[in-house]
């Protein structure tokens, strides 16, 4: 039997005490409805219905097309929302309905597969996924009588006795349409929360004698993410697999607890990741790149073999075999070509430091270019913005530029030309030229010695006077 997939994410997620709708709240840099989504799809439905309704346009927005919406207006609860998916799908009857709830990140297409293996031929009944948990506290328990499903009961309306059983409910069914829509009908608000409990049909198919099976996976995947707390729980739990599958490709991870890559990165084989990396959005390691300790990289590119630590990047390129860091910030629009430098205490914005070029120390460079095999010296700013524009800044290929020299821009400095430190660089310099711009030194022999004479000599005086 084909089926259909019914995804539940319309709910306030009042527990998480946030504005952000629960669904779109972040796994390894992903809203959880996009891992659920993954689950879900791998397990080829004819159609994927997302029932949406706090938040609505948010989740919409953030999940884009690929699946169907619809709409639950009221929160009457997960029965509810289930008959809304139902009703908006209208032809759903004679298909299998896989209902997954759009909070639980780390299920896996693997397992929701089993849910549709099993169910296959069936012409009644339902299957669910269950697991083991050592503290099933908030989860639904799955009521049996000797092995056979008899029920799920939630756990604000279980007893005492009830809540001592370990085995949870995941959230997952796959139930028969044609016996769906009549079950969801005849739910009854009789509960704690006096709502539709989608769990309560169980205990209808139960309770006609059909059969129920409780397939029990491993408890890693079935997490129900209510708080922030399990939300970090489920980072970190998602962290461990990304990690994990990384080091299995030849990624030298030095401490997986702490290291923090998004799902959307790419690290290749042979790369070294130290401790305190945090690489989020499309940033991409290359091979042989050591990365670390304290690296943050968002949409950035680290070339292969360069060498970046404590240092923060955000839509910057680095290329094969840079140095950058420590204590570097590279900012949107830079690009570092091979084997260039940006050392410490330099930030680099929307500027491109070109093939070995050297940005070692203490500069501020901003909407530049620095010319082939140049070097900047220590204490270099680019005075880009005149409180108006930002104007730009050219430095010819193997130009020497002076310690502490201020380029204000619009300026360029021509090939091979050098400034002489302290120079305040007002004016283009032609290629192969000096340019310095402070007044001549003086020198004035023995002029330490005096001053040191007429101090001591008015001491003198003015305790002679006090006598
Ligand atoms: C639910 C199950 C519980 C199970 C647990 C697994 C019920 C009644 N309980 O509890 O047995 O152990 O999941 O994680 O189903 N939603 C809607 N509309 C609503 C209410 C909820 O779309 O009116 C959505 C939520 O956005 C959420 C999902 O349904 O994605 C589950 O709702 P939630 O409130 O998290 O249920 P739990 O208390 O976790
Ligand atoms: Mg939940």
């Amino acid at each position: 039997m084909s089926h259909v997939a019914v995804v539940l994410a319309a709910g306030h997620g009042t527990r998480m005490k946030s504005d952000l709708p629960k669904v779109l709240h972040r796994v390894a840099g992903r809203p959880m409805l996009s891992w659920v989504l993954d689950a879900v799809e791998a397990t080829k439905p004819d159609a994927t219905i997302v029932v949406v309704g706090h938040g609505a346009e948010a989740v919409v927005e953030s999940i884009g097309d690929g699946v169907e919406y619809c709409i639950q207006h009221e929160r009457r609860g997960t029965g509810h929302a289930t008959q809304v998916a139902l009703e908006h799908l209208g032809d759903g009857t004679g298909k299998g309905v896989l209902v997954v709830p759009g909070d639980t990140p780390l299920i896996t297409g693997d397992a929701l597969q089993q849910l549709v293996d099993r169910h296959a031929h069936w012409e009644s009944g339902v299957v669910m996924l269950s697991a083991e948990l050592a503290d099933p506290s908030g989860y639904g328990r799955v009521v049996r009588s000797g092995g056979t499903v008899l029920g799920i009961v939630e756990d604000r309306d279980a007893n005492i006795d009830q809540r001592s059983i370990r085995e949870i409910n995941a959230g997952m069914y796959l139930f028969c349409g044609d016996e769906l829509a009549g079950d969801l009908a005849s739910l009854e608000p009789d509960n704690a929360q006096g709502e539709l409990y989608v769990t309560d049909v169980v205990g209808l198919v139960a309770g006609r004698g059909e059969r129920v099976d409780a397939i029990v996976v491993d408890e890693s995947v079935v997490a129900g993410i209510n708080t922030l707390a399990q939300l970090a729980d489920a980072n970190r739990a998602a962290r461990e697999r990304m990690v994990g599958a990384l080091m299995a490709e030849g990624v030298t991870i030095v401490d997986p607890a702490r290291t923090y890559i998004d799902a959307t990165v790419t690290v290749e084989r042979g790369a070294t990741l130290y401790p305190g990396c945090h690489l989020e959005g499309s940033t991409i390691v290359s091979e042989g790149a050591v990365v670390g300790p304290d690296v943050f990289a968002v949409d950035s590119v680290i070339g292969p073999g360069a060498r970046v630590w404590y240092s923060v990047l955000r839509g910057a390129q680095v290329g094969g075999g840079c140095d950058v860091g420590p204590y570097t910030t590279l900012r949107p629009g830079t690009i570092l070509e091979s084997g260039s430098k940006a050392g410490s205490f330099v930030e680099l914005k929307n500027t491109v430091v070109e093939e070995n070029a050297k940005v070692p120390h203490l500069s501020y460079l901003g909407d530049a270019r620095v010319g082939r095999g140049a070097n900047v010296g220590a204490g270099t700013i680019t005075c880009n913005y005149d409180g108006f524009e930002k104007n730009r800044t050219d430095i010819g290929e193997g130009a020497f530029i002076g310690s502490d020299t201020m380029l204000v821009a619009p300026v360029s400095i021509g090939d091979g030309a050098v400034t002489g430190a302290g120079s305040v660089i007002t004016e283009d310099v032609p290629a192969g030229a000096l340019a310095i711009e402070r007044s001549d030194q003086t020198i004035i022999a023995g002029y330490a010695s005096r001053k040191a004479e007429r101090y001591r000599s008015q001491r003198d005086e003015d305790a002679d006077k006090e006598r």
